[in-house]
């Protein structure tokens, strides 16, 4: 292929997240590791994470307490024996990130523990307050480069997965300045992370286009449960602000929310109030910006301590102090916005998906550990148990292989690229992401999704259909993608359960729904 250079790895790794470089630690030292991150290697949903990681430590609670809360949150969509797994693995691994450098916040002693919606109990560690995501990565990120054999590139988008004869054998990787790259490895591990630009509202760092799901789905394999993303109930809402997380552990600390009349509307919609499952408290808000006409609702923390407050969340102090926000005094303006895709690349329970040679860990896929709401907390852990599951996976897979790296014959050199191709990509991305949240928002009915599918449908076909040589335009058609997968799932699923709330069929529908699945068709034609 023209301009393209060939590299080998026995693992290949997209994406650098906790997920990522946890499979890449668990790769035997005589195997070579190559990771490939689309931007600065800290740069990934999994180093913004504010709240924490999930594990039981407390004596007053158990694992059982744990999958429970797990299971509720999912509304009836988890697979329990994947709970099970991942429920009993987390404090192993929080062990293994205390190995690997991270300092978690203590109390007394012990490390501390907080609590968020939908749990029973206090069992979320967390760091530097509200700072979890980024000691985590950073203490992650420092073990992981005194490894002789990770390489960790960053820069490097990756354009598609290879595959031979029905296996993923590689991938084709820009890297920024360099050029293309054709990389051969025995054993893929997809570990990209979500998708939250879809939306125009979201928690998510711009990097989060859902790369690795669309070029998974190219690749044959099977994605699932993709009308399933969660909204964060509380995102920070100030006219010239990015769209800010304002953490759940706040209302695990005691705050309240209230409409813009100052009235408390959680008790009056949920027993559990503010602590409600982040699916219940994002209708009630949306529900309350509709009643109140007003487009945000409030976070109030004044009748908290102020010290504990200032000590506990640093960060979101630092950010709304910059807009002359008091977090001990004056009350934050909040909207719920995209945060957490709970569907993805289907994987069983060793992180295996359906097209050999691949596997995959982490938000990018669905395990079953979510079903249909995730608990919050609960993906780092999840990051961690499926990359480690992952890696070890691929790792065993490899003993059995043959010794040499294979590179095939590839059919035809990378297309060139198409520029000037009259395309306004920032007009389209725009659009797609207001779409969304007109159409494919917290409340969904069958005629606006079907309008939604129209406007993918008309959009994909002249943009899809193109060739671009940048990141761009490569996001652009990944979020199309994902787009159209997330609004055929949402049409499908005629019932409400989880995070997909449907106007239309309200009611989650045990009987016709039960434990299914909607797995998204390849290559369907919308
Ligand atoms: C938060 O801090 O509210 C986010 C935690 C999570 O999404 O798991």
């Amino acid at each position: 292929a023209r301009d393209t250079f060939h590299r080998f790895a026995d693992v290949l790794i997209i994406g650098a997240g906790i997920a990522g470089l946890r499979a890449a630690l668990e790769v035997p030292s005589d195997l070579s590791v190559l990771v490939v991150t689309k931007d600065r290697v800290t740069e990934s949903n999994s180093s913004y994470a504010q709240g924490g990681i999930a594990g039981v430590r407390s004596p007053e609670d158990t694992f059982e307490n744990h999958v429970e809360d797990t299971l509720v949150a999912g509304d009836g969509l988890c697979d329990r024996e994947v709970v099970e797994l991942v429920v009993r693995e987390a404090p192993h691994q929080i062990e293994k990130l205390i190995e690997f450098g991270t300092k978690f916040d203590e109390e007394n002693g012990q490390l501390a523990l907080t609590r968020e919606g939908g749990h029973s109990h206090r069992r979320i560690v967390h760091a530097l307050g509200d700072s979890t995501g980024f000691e985590m990565m950073r203490a992650t990120i420092a073990y992981a480069r005194t490894r002789p054999n990770i390489r960790i590139w960053d820069d490097t988008f990756t354009i598609d997965l290879l595959t031979h004869e029905g296996a993923c054998c590689g991938a084709v990787v820009a890297r920024n300045g360099m050029g293309k790259f054709l990389i051969w490895a025995k054993q893929v591990i997809l570990a990209s992370g979500g998708c939250g630009m879809v939306y125009r509202e979201t928690t998510n760092p711009p990097v989060a286009t859902g790369d690795g799901m669309a070029a998974a789905y190219r690749a044959g394999a099977e994605l699932r449960d993709m009308e399933f993303m969660q909204f964060h109930p509380t995102v920070l809402y100030v006219a010239g602000s990015a769209r800010y997380l304002v953490s759940e552990a706040v209302r695990g600390e005691g705050a309240y929310l209230r409409d813009v009349n100052g009235e408390r509307f959680m008790p009056a919609s949920d027993p559990r109030g503010e602590l409600a499952p982040r699916d219940v408290v994002a209708r009630a808000i949306f529900r309350t910006m509709e009643k109140t006409q007003h487009p945000n609702v409030y976070l109030d923390l004044a009748h908290l301590d102020p010290v504990m407050v200032l000590n506990r969340f640093p960060g979101i102090n630092r950010v709304c102090k910059s807009f002359g926000l008091d977090i001990t005094k004056d009350r934050i303006p909040v909207r719920p916005g995209a945060h957490y895709m709970v569907g993805g690349v289907t994987v069983d329970q060793h992180g295996r998906t359906t097209v050999p040679g691949l596997w995959a860990a982490g938000e990018v896929t669905s395990s079953g550990l979510h079903g249909a709401n995730r608990l919050a907390s609960n993906s780092l852990i999840e990051g961690l148990v499926y990359g480690t599951l992952c890696g070890r996976g691929a790792a065993d897979a490899i003993r059995k292989m043959p010794r040499d790296m294979i590179a095939y014959p590839i059919r035809s050199a990378i297309p060139p690229a198409e520029e000037g191709t009259g395309l306004d990509l920032a007009d389209l991305m725009a659009s797609l992401r207001s779409l969304m949240v007109r159409k494919m928002g917290i409340v969904r009915e069958r005629t606006r999704l079907l309008e939604a599918k129209e406007d993918l449908r008309f959009w994909c076909r002249y943009a899809l259909s193109r060739e671009f040589d940048g990141k761009t335009g490569w996001e652009l058609q990944n979020l199309l993608t994902i787009a159209r997968l997330m609004i055929a799932s949402a049409l499908a699923r005629d019932e409400s359960r989880g995070t997909h709330f449907r106007s239309d069929f309200p009611a989650r529908d045990d009987q016709r729904w039960g434990l299914r699945h909607v797995a998204s068709e390849p290559f369907v034609a919308l």
